[in-house]
């Protein structure tokens, strides 16, 4: 009896350390934490910016002479907001003559306003934020200095579509000989020089390979230092890659063509505090779940009471949800699950949408301000909370997902359990690829990426696979919304239960064909992993 008793509690204490070990090798994601606040640039590009002036400044003292029909052409980024000149006064001249004009939203739009300077101020910082958040430490420019003995930029050079730019950080490092000379070519432009120097022969200007030669090398790098590539064929974005070479060696960089990012900016006003109902409309699918509906939305109005709800609704018989602040769509009866999504986030117009399910519950926990908040300072372009069970269990649904490569038969997709890493300064928030159907984004982000129609009755994981690489994702565990009761004993449900039992959950088989279909043929997966 004691023996076994012995055996027994040994036994215990061994599962238990076992159990342990096991938590402590499977805990998900890591405990780094890790700051992702918008980046200024850093001191890497303080010292890229001494080295360009620098070699930007070399060979000052050597005198050149503008080109005034090239370097006329080079973009000066000062436009001007002017018409053309009427030259002919005639009857129709308009009509036979069609002039160019000019409107400058400035004045027309600022005239409008109570308060001009303040809104310029708040355009202003509502840019500076969208630079930090878009900055991109590829499109830096970095300059191989000569060594190879060809000095050329490795990164950061951009032009736009049919437009003219130096090439920056040109030049040559050699042996004095009688003759120096490099050979420039391109595929999507020419070349050509916006001033000229004493002792340099320029063959091919304007020309897709040009040929510079000088008996004074630094003459011959003077010269380099006017040297510019035109776009000659219109492609939005795309590079070209240049060939930079002397006869004995050779180097390769690319310019990127394109147009720059046109920004979206939300205009809501500037407060001291986060105005929600400026800031945030609430977006939620329903179908034939009105009980559950009125509920949200009674729920939301108790903390919320300006905030605009949308409501997509696919019942086969609609009935009206009205009130202040809300915005009820119709749709064709069982478009489903992603199509409703995807028309509430299409109508909204404020910078962040909340994602609700109809049958979640506000409570004094739900804080939208919190979400607002790390969305406004990191360079998150979407945020989730937690939902709250009945049984008071919690739940956030944090995953990571990666792609591996597969070759031909397709890739592996692996979806896993956890996170990134804790968000500096934000203890209860990660970061993670895939989270809860609660979840607060940037609008235009989300719209960018698009909930998927096909997806009628079920799905999630696939928006956050679409959204792999474009979305930066976080979950906060402190921002939670309670979920109606969702277990029923199946003797207690209504009518209007049993119907949206019956239309969500039946089809399960075609569902999971079209899941397969999706993961499969659209986004040439072979195999899914997952926990
Ligand atoms: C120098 O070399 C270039 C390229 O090979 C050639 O085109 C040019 O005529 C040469 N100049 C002289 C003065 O030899
Ligand atoms: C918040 O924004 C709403 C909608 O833009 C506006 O009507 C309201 O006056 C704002 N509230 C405050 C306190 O500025």
């Amino acid at each position: 009896m004691r023996a076994s008793y012995k055996r027994c509690c040994g036994l215990i204490l061994l599962v238990g350390f076992l159990l342990m070990a096991l938590c402590h090798v499977w805990s998900p994601g890591s405990s780094s934490r890790v700051d992702i606040w918008p980046k200024e640039l850093g001191p890497i590009d303080s010292h890229l910016n001494g080295k360009i002036r620098n070699i930007a400044s070399a060979y000052r003292d050597i005198p050149y002479h503008i080109k005034e029909d090239v370097a006329g052409r080079l973009a000066q980024n000062t436009c001007m907001c002017v018409a053309d000149k009427e030259t002919v006064h005639l009857p129709f001249s308009n009509l036979l003559w069609p002039r160019v004009w000019a409107h400058d939203l400035g004045v027309a739009f600022l005239e409008s306003q109570p308060d001009p300077e303040g809104v310029k101020h708040n355009r202003a910082q509502e840019y500076r934020s969208f630079q930090r958040r878009s900055f991109d430490p590829s499109e830096v420019l970095v300059v191989a200095e000569a060594q190879s003995p060809l000095q050329y930029p490795t990164q950061g050079v951009k032009v736009q579509p049919l437009k003219t730019i130096i090439i920056p950080g040109l030049g040559l490092k050699e042996e004095k000989k009688s003759n120096h000379s490099v050979y420039l070519t391109a595929t999507l432009g020419t070349f050509d020089i916006a001033a000229s120097v004493d002792r340099v022969t320029v063959k091919g200007a304007a020309e897709k390979h040009m040929v510079l030669s000088s008996p004074v090398l630094s003459s011959l790098n003077r010269q380099l230092q006017f040297v510019t590539y035109t776009n000659t064929v219109f492609h939005p974005r795309t590079a070209d890659t240049i060939e930079f070479s002397t006869s004995g060696h050779q180097a390769f960089f690319t310019i990127k063509v394109g147009h720059g990012t046109v920004p979206t900016l939300y205009n809501h006003g500037s407060q001291k505090e986060y105005n929600i109902s400026a800031l945030v409309t609430i977006a939620t699918k329903t179908f034939l779940r009105y009980d559950k509906l009125k509920e949200l939305i009674a729920s939301i109005r108790q903390y919320y009471p300006t905030v605009t709800i949308v409501v997509a609704d696919d019942s086969v018989d609609p009935q009206p949800v009205t009130g202040p602040y809300i915005e009820h769509y119709i749709m064709p009866f069982g478009k489903g699950w992603f199509a409703g999504r995807n028309l509430a986030v299409s109508q909204v117009t404020t910078k962040y949408v909340l994602w609700a399910d109809d049958d979640f519950i506000f409570t004094s926990n739900t804080k939208l301000e919190k979400m607002v908040d790390i969305l406004e300072r990191t360079t998150l372009d979407m945020i989730g909370g937690a939902v709250k069970e009945v049984t008071g269990y919690t739940a956030t649904y944090r995953h990571t997902i990666s792609v591996e490569e597969g070759g031909e038969e397709g890739n592996c997709l692996h979806i896993r359990k956890g996170y990134h890493h804790v968000i500096n300064g934000y203890p209860n928030c990660v970061v993670a690829d895939a989270i809860i159907n609660f979840f607060m984004g940037r609008t235009d982000k989300l719209q960018q990426v698009g909930f998927n129609p096909r997806l009628a009755r079920q799905g999630h994981l696939e928006f956050f696979i679409d959204a792999l690489g474009s979305l930066h994702i976080g979950s906060c565990s402190d921002i939670i919304v309670n979920h109606a009761s969702k277990i029923k004993l199946p003797w207690t449900k209504t009518e209007i239960q049993k119907a949206y039992d019956k239309f969500r959950y039946t089809s399960a088989h075609s569902n999971k064909n079209l899941q397969n279909e999706i993961f499969y043929f659209k986004n040439r997966f072979k195999c899914m992993t997952s926990q």
